[in-house]
This record gives structure tokens, C-alpha cells and sequence, in this order.
């Protein structure tokens, strides 16, 4: 009788998702949602599951913390982002990210721009994940007032439950 040797096919090692929020300065809207979003995927128990990081398009804020403001407007909400510091993106990060959200249209294209070939799949405008809200863009409150935080972190709230929905669809 012919021995058959069964071979247990190995299940690839899990490795987290990861998902990488990009503005232009990497000090307001992308921390912010780093912020936001690790927090709701702590929440919702992904913690170890889900890698969350940021970046900007450029390099006026390398090293960085978040601007005074954003961090304010976060800690409003129980979000400390202060340990956060600013990094520019850069074309790997298109092999080592899953998801790339940019905010708004500028950022978009200047990572269409920055990512290889066959990776444009991984590349998204967060504001498409709250359609409900029918904005394209978070907008830029680096020069605005005040409650421009407040206003990103609204619709960034709302965005990052879309998304996390989408990623729980699509990976787990
Ligand atoms: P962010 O905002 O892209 O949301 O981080 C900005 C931060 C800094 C500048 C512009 C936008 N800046 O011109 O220095």
C-alpha cells in the first residue's frame, strides 16, 4: 500500500493590516487621524491587528510633534496625539502599507504621482469612506480658525468608521 504523506498546508502568519493617513504637513489633519483612528480600532478590540501610522507630502515638518492646536482639539476628545512626530512619505511605504488615505485632492495626487505601478490599488481620499457627508476633502485648517480642528476631527471621526468597516469587510 502506497504511504501518502499529507502535507498540513501552512496558514500564513497574520500579519496586520496597515494604514497610513497622509496631509501635506504631517502636523494637523493626518496625526489627527492617526489619532482617531487608532483609538476606534483599540475600541473596537483590533489593537494588535491593525498597524496605524501618518505622513506628510513634505518635509517642512519632519520630526515635528502636532501642531499645538490639533493636539488641543484632540485631547478635547480623550485622543492624545502628542507623542506623534512628523515623517515624509515615501514610495515604499506604498509595498508596506495596505491602505494609503489621502486628505484631500492635492495629497491624492501627489501620492498617485509617488506610488509604483500595481500598487494604485492601496490608494484612497478618506472623505470617500463618509459618503453620507458629501465632502471630497478634510479641509486645511492650518491657516483657518479656530474650530477648523473641531471640524477635521468631525469629519475624520466619521471617515474612520467607514473605513474600519471597509477593512473588517475586505481582511478579516
Ligand atoms: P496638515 O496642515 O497638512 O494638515 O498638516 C498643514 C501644516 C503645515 C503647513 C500646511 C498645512 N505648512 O504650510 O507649513
Amino acid at each position: 500500500m502506497e504511504i501518502q504523506t499529507v502535507v498540513a498546508k501552512a496558514k500564513p502568519k497574520d500579519r496586520p493590516v496597515r494604514v497610513l493617513f497622509v496631509c501635506l504637513g504631517n502636523i494637523c489633519r493626518s496625526p489627527t487621524a492617526e489619532g482617531v483612528f487608532r483609538t476606534l480600532v483599540e475600541k473596537q478590540g483590533y489593537g494588535d491587528r491593525i498597524v496605524v501610522d501618518s505622513a506628510g507630502t513634505h518635509a517642512y515638518h519632519i520630526g515635528s510633534p502636532p501642531d499645538a492646536r490639533a493636539q488641543a482639539a484632540a485631547r478635547q476628545r480623550g485622543i492624545d496625539i502628542s507623542g506623534q512626530r512628523g515623517r515624509r512619505v515615501q514610495r515604499d511605504d506604498f509595498r508596506a502599507y495596505d491602505y494609503v488615505l489621502a486628505m484631500d485632492e492635492d495629497n491624492y495626487e501627489h501620492l498617485a504621482t509617488l506610488c509604483p505601478p500595481g500598487e494604485r490599488r492601496r490608494l484612497h481620499l478618506l472623505m470617500d469612506f463618509a459618503p453620507g457627508l458629501g465632502q471630497r476633502e478634510v479641509p486645511d485648517p492650518y491657516y483657518g480658525g479656530g474650530d477648523g480642528f473641531d471640524t477635521v476631527l468631525d469629519m475624520i471621526e466619521t471617515a474612520s468608521e467607514g473605513l474600519l468597516t471597509r477593512i473588517l469587510e475586505e481582511r478579516f
